[in-house]
């Protein structure tokens, strides 16, 4: 049996509180003109759906795409994703949507990607900015934290596929199998 001993970093009442916010400084610059919301499966998932059920824009679309994960030191160059939107992004609002941007890699990677296909606005929305391995150059538009050092789960971030329906977003101090 997995005995797990978490503890809470940011919890579900500062998280619903920061992204209640995030969602009004959203609604306020794209108002109603055409929007994609992008959720990066899987780890944002569930900020994603708290995210855009408070983003007031009667012409925002939801797209969903995953990105392969990736070891330190690989090549940015293979990072891959499926792409799933099911609808033409020229000429539109883009909001990406992340859970942790870390190196900047995979962001700097689909950054490109979406920019690529020509949308009138490309931003970024992460759940938690982490600074201490920052290698790429990615600018954030709307953190829901900042973090300067630390691995975090919880909120719909795992650890090897694990904790991703904890409400909190946790720092895990012990596992035992
Ligand atoms: P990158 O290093 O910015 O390319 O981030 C790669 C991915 O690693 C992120 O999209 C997250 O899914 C994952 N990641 C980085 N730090 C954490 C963490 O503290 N907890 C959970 N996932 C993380
Ligand atoms: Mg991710």
């Amino acid at each position: 049996m997995r005995i797990t001993k978490v503890r809470p970093l940011f919890t579900h009442e500062m998280i619903a509180k920061r992204v209640a916010e995030l969602s009004d400084e959203i609604s306020a610059i794209y108002k109603d003109e055409p929007l994609i919301a992008v959720c990066v499966l899987k780890g944002a998932v569930i900020f994603f759906s708290d995210l855009v059920r408070g983003i007031h824009n009667n012409n925002m679309l939801l797209g969903f795409l995953r990105m392969s994960s990736y070891g330190k030191g690989m090549d940015p160059g293979e990072i891959k994703f499926e792409w799933t939107l099911g609808t033409d992004i020229r000429d539109k609002h883009v909001l990406i949507v992340e859970d942790v941007v870390d190196t900047g890699h995979s962001m700097h990677f689909l950054l490109n990607e979406v920019r690529k296909r020509e949308p009138r606005s490309v931003r970024l929305a992460a759940l938690v900015d982490k600074h201490e391995r920052r290698d790429a150059d990615v600018h954030v538009d709307f953190a829901g934290f900042q973090l300067s050092e630390g691995f975090i789960v919880g909120y719909g971030l795992d650890h090897a596929e694990h904790y991703r329906a904890l409400p909190d977003i946790c720092v895990v101090e012990a596992v035992e199998d």
